[in-house]
């Protein structure tokens, strides 16, 4: 049984940047997260229903960054020459695209997305993953030697079907390769903006063994990744051969130690959080009046930022606009605050002079790219891992 640990108050759908025409009727839900003490999984007490999210509106594009392109494009070198791919949550091919049309094929919700995949060849089902989709493959298409999927299993409510789905579309000894966000580094950064509608888990390792097992599926390697500010690319296998890799038990103890396991861990980060937001209004609300005049911004739309923006109640009477590089964001409105989404160009200049990093997962890409920015004396606004400007 969930326990809810925290209230993040009322939310709208956190990717669903919007046009004035729609303010009206934007959908709000109340955004609660609980802890199971059986399974050990965090969770959203309520999931907003998929079709609200995940359909041919989608935004997020994965290959929108340089540190999404070369991440995916070092994770196709896991798959070896010739075997038989499958990726559930394909987005805009930016692994996909790595792979002979022949070699891969793909899942993908998203008909937008699925259609520009399909466009390059490979065969896209744009279907959600259960396990009638899984039967469909395997008698069109054949058991799979891999599953790849990266952030998509923590967007499905009903993870034991997801991981039943995966045991009957993989052969004998094949691999399930996944990376989500990270429980351990959520709590360790207080980066609470990983909680929103399409996170419907946070995962630890200890929850992921005990959900992979419960479904004939054995955890055999854990690699801990940087990317969207710390997450765990998993490995598990359907009747493995070989040896269990350390990596399991280490990540085992090592959240164990962190208390993943007790709902007291939870507890503190809660508090935690309500903190942040006390810090992050403060310094917001001095740029505003300090007699200065100084202008802040947000750097990159993020669903991240949604949760921020709405938890804390800052509005462009705190943050002018948002820029961002994703053409589908720009000229509408943020989820429930109202924030203006711009494009980067010719608003990010010299008339800046604070910008909150939405995207804080890229903030060695940005400070790299902005670095004229911070030279001149502009500053950033980040909450993680605590509340702090960055200066040059
Ligand atoms: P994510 O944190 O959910 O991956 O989303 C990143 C968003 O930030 C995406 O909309 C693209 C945007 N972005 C920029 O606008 N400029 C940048 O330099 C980077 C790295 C991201």
């Amino acid at each position: 049984m969930k326990k809810e640990f925290l209230d993040l108050g009322q939310q709208p759908i956190a990717n669903n940047f919007l046009t004035p025409d729609q303010f009206d009727g934007e959908y709000f839900f109340n955004l609660k997260v609980g802890f199971d003490e059986d399974t050990c999984l965090v969770s959203l007490l309520d999931f907003v229903d998929k079709s609200m999210l995940f359909n041919e509106n989608y935004v997020y594009q994965s290959s929108g960054s340089q540190t999404m392109r070369k991440h995916f494009s070092d994770a196709a070198k896991l798959i070896p020459k010739g075997s038989r791919v499958l990726e559930i949550g394909s987005n805009d091919g930016v692994f996909l695209k790595h792979f002979d049309t022949k070699q891969a094929i793909a899942i993908e919700p998203c008909s937008n997305f699925a259609a520009i995949t399909g466009d390059l060849g490979y065969k896209t089902y744009a279907e959600f993953w259960d396990t009638d989709m899984a039967e469909v493959i395997v008698s069109e298409d054949g058991e799979q030697d891999y599953v790849f999927s990266a952030n998509c299993f923590c967007h499905i409510p009903t993870l034991d079907e997801a991981f039943q789905a995966i045991h009957k579309v993989l052969k004998d000894g094949g691999i399930f390769i996944f990376e989500d966000p990270s429980l351990g580094k959520m709590i360790e950064r207080t980066s609470y903006d990983q909680i929103y509608d399409e996170h419907a888990h946070i995962f630890s390792v200890t929850a992921l063994k005990k959900a992979l097992a419960r479904n004939g599926l054995t955890l055999t390697k854990v690699e801990p990744l940087s990317v969207h500010g710390g997450s765990n690319r998993i490995y598990a296998c359907k009747n493995p051969s070989g040896e269990i890799d350390r990596s399991v038990h280490e990540h085992l103890i090592e959240e164990d130690q962190a208390g993943l396991n007790k709902m007291e861990t939870y507890e503190k980060f809660a508090k935690r959080i309500r903190a942040s937001k006390i810090s992050l209004v403060h310094i917001l609300k001095e740029n505003k009046n300090n007699g200065r005049g100084y202008k802040t911004i947000s750097y990159g739309a993020t669903s991240k930022s949604t949760t921020v923006f709405n938890y804390c109640g800052i509005g462009p009477d705190l943050i002018e606009y948002i820029t961002d590089t994703t053409p589908d964001k720009q000229g509408k409105y943020s989820p429930g605050m109202h924030i203006p989404v711009v494009p980067y160009e010719g608003n990010f200049d010299e008339t800046v002079d604070y910008a909150f990093l939405g995207a804080w997962n890229f903030i060695d890409e940005i400070k790299k790219k902005e670095h004229d920015f911070l030279m001149r004396g502009g500053r950033f606004i980040t909450h993680v891992p605590i509340v702090r400007i960055i200066g040059g």
